[in-house]
């Protein structure tokens, strides 16, 4: 597993990251033995490149990452986000805060339950918009200079929000959704941070795990499940989105691998700067996204993956419509 510059601060990470939301909440049942499992065999395969943030579990996962760290902090680029906020009471409603107070206390909070000094990359997960987003990454920046944070990011923003937020503070990484069905960031986003050197960090790479083709009825997900609240995923929404995911299936079996494989390295091709992190869970997922790396896709490949999957091919909105207003235009 190679390693590479993320973004122009002097950051590494290894080319396929690990996204570890799923260990903890939103997709079906907890097992942290097993997640801790994975994140063990993850290190032993070179995948050292982990994100996680505080609102996921809330903070359970941050806990779970913290476990799998101890005695080897040096050997991870970790990366955790704040700015998204829960409410006990309702699980399904969300605030925002990039306030400068609640960027110093939410990266106090963070150290702490990932049990580190330093966070690799720190990103703002989502845009508050009744803070200036100068202020937010002015308090980032400080986390910076005072050594807590090595390199900062943001979430789901726009080329305009990143060009603001670089004028303050230089940004290592940007994270968005990016995959087969979720092309969105080829607008505008992914050539700013090309123009900036800013790394772009594709997550949901594998569409939540509907382009592996394993998701075949909505009575495969957990009743609990967030992906049942997913547009993308209810009535024939679900339906058409299958005739993509069988083209798909088509194209991989053509090319001697797996669906998830076809959906990696067609993300990987987009550019040297483009590091996606698929989630899981299971030790036998993580080994066959890796082998994605060796899969080679020729341009014939690409402009036939072009056709089968164009620009707004999804049917259905990427968030249920409360959830888009937080995306950042
Ligand atoms: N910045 C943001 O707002 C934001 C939003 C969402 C996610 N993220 C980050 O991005 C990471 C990745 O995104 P994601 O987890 O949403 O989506 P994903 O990587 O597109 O898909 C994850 C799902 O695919 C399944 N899967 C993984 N590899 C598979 C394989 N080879 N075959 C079959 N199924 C496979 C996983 O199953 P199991 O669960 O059974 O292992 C999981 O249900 C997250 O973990 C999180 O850290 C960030």
């Amino acid at each position: 597993m190679r390693k590479l510059a993320l973004g122009s601060q002097g950051l590494e990470a290894s080319e396929l990251g690990l996204g570890c939301m799923g260990m903890s909440e939103f997709y079906g049942p907890r097992n942290d033995e097993e997640s801790l499992r994975t994140l063990d065999r993850a290190l032993e395969l070179g995948v050292s490149f982990w994100d996680t943030a505080d609102v996921y579990g809330p903070y359970l996962n941050e806990e779970l990452v913290g476990k799998a760290l101890k005695g080897r902090r040096g050997q991870v680029t970790l990366a955790t986000k704040f700015g998204i906020l829960r409410d006990p009471n309702d699980p399904g409603k969300r605030g925002f805060s990039g306030k400068p107070d609640y960027v110093r206390s939410a990266c106090e909070a963070s150290l702490k339950r990932l049990g580190v000094e330093q966070i690799d990359l720190y990103y703002l997960h989502r845009v508050d918009p009744n803070t200036p987003i100068e202020e937010t990454v002015g308090a980032m920046g400080q986390l910076v200079k005072q050594g807590k944070v090595r390199g900062i990011g943001l979430s789901e923003v726009s080329a305009a929000t990143l060009r603001l937020a670089h004028a303050v503070h230089p940004i290592s990484a940007v994270q968005s959704e990016y995959s087969l069905w979720s092309r969105d960031p080829e607008e505008e986003i992914l050539d700013a941070c090309r123009e900036l050197g800013v790394a772009f960090v594709a997550y949901s790479p594998l569409g939540r795990g509907f382009l592996t083709g394993q998701i075949k009825s909505v009575a495969d997900l957990a009743p609990d499940d967030y992906r049942r609240y997913s547009p993308r995923f209810q009535g024939e929404n679900f339906t058409r989105n299958l005739e993509l995911v069988s083209r798909i299936e088509q194209l991989a079996a053509e090319k001697g691998c797996t669906p998830s494989q076809l959906a990696l390295a067609w993300v990987l091709s987009r550019g040297g700067h483009i590091f996606p992190i698929p989630g899981t869970k299971r030790i036998q997922y993580l080994e066959e996204n890796v082998a994605a790396l060796d899969v080679r896709l020729t341009d014939s490949d690409l402009s036939l993956i072009d056709q089968l999957a164009p620009k707004d091919v999804a049917s259905g909105s990427r968030y249920p419509a409360e959830m888009m207003g937080s995306l950042n235009k």
